[in-house]
């Protein structure tokens, strides 16, 4: 029963002892006090307590002492993340893993049973994280970002590129809003790099009628606190950028807020896709004059970029006129 266990979210007690520690930051939390708050034993609290630093949270103390928090763990959990994402569509209905095959089938599984718009899948480390194409992503403990959102926009499937192109904005925002010096590139479609190198890929999948989107999940891999890569990746992380430790509490919270700006604006507005394109190409090194190789179903073509259709596909001149990229890979020459 593997794949069940994979499945099994995190005990949401352990959040909320987090929480009460963390309300409580300078002083020792009696077993007595967290085991009332969550309805629970002292020996259970006892339990949970060594369940949460086996999970890296350094908690000091023991039963008979009672209990602290040594720093502030930078876990994504649904008890601290909700407050940060009051208002937004993805404050109802968080779910964490502390181990998960893919966020991204999850959530597709969870919206084909019915998962209400705005479920979240966040996972502390994925063992089959998946990427575009047949391309694994690899995605170790608590260093990066593995978050899905289910979306139900009454929009048709031509539509969904635009989507996925916003959810490559927001990313961009998340990251500048925590540290603003940092200047992120958007690849067409999905990538955003930084001084050239993959920081975080975008993984879109739905279920669609001829005529509308069922569902949609918008995966996101950002890599925050990697310490190294293996060189033939050409991926860098926010920690690799700035040489210091990015808060994935704080960029989870800013992404999902820009996520939901970005998508109520084009539910709701009609002139929002215009925007989203011109602003994905005012954000991107690569939608206008890049001499690129594009790798499409098997064969591959070179010209330059000469921006975005309408649709959000990527324009490239060729010797035989402009072509237009709907999907497939995109290479500098
Ligand atoms: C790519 O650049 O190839 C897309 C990578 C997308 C990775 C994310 S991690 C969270 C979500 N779950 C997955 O299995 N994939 C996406």
């Amino acid at each position: 029963m593997a794949a069940a266990h994979q499945l099994q979210p995190t005990d949401l007690r352990l959040g909320r002892i987090v929480r009460l520690l963390m309300e409580h930051a300078t002083v020792v939390v009696s077993g007595t006090k967290i085991a009332q708050e969550i309805s629970s034993s002292r020996s259970e609290v006892w339990r949970l307590i060594q369940q949460l630093r086996g999970l890296g949270v350094d908690v000091a103390g023991q039963p008979a002492s009672g209990y602290r928090l040594r720093s502030v763990p930078d876990l994504l959990l649904p008890e601290v993340l909700r407050s940060l994402l009051r208002g937004t569509i993805f404050d109802a209905h968080l779910l964490h893993f502390y181990k998960i095959g893919s966020t991204n089938t999850a959530a597709m599984a969870a919206a084909a049973e019915g998962a209400p718009e705005g479920t979240v899948f966040l996972a502390e480390e994925q063992t089959t994280g998946r990427g575009r194409g047949a391309n694994s992503w690899q995605s170790p403990r608590s260093t990066g970002i593995y978050c899905s959102a289910v979306l139900r926009p009454s929009l048709p499937p031509s539509e969904v590129l635009v989507l996925s192109l916003a959810a490559g904005l927001a990313v961009r925002a998340a990251i500048q809003q925590v540290d603003s010096r940092v200047a992120p590139d958007l690849k067409w479609p999905n990538d955003v790099l930084i001084d050239g190198k993959k920081v975080c890929g975008i993984l879109t999948e739905m279920n669609a009628e001829a005529t509308r989107a069922r569902y949609i999940v918008v995966g996101v891999g950002l890599n925050v606190n990697q310490a190294s890569f293996p060189k033939e990746l050409s991926a860098t992380s926010l920690r690799l950028t700035t040489g210091s430790e990015w808060s994935r509490v704080d960029l989870v919270a800013a992404l999902l807020k820009s996520l939901d700006r970005e998508y109520r604006q084009l539910v709701e507005d009609s002139d929002a896709r215009e925007s989203i394109l011109r602003r994905f190409a005012a954000s991107s090194s690569w939608v206008e004059g890049k001499d690129v190789r594009i790798e499409e179903n098997g064969s591959s073509f070179e010209g330059t970029t000469e921006g975005l259709d309408q649709r959000g596909f990527l324009l490239v001149r060729t010797a035989k006129g402009v072509q237009t990229v709907l999907s497939g890979t995109v290479r500098e020459k």
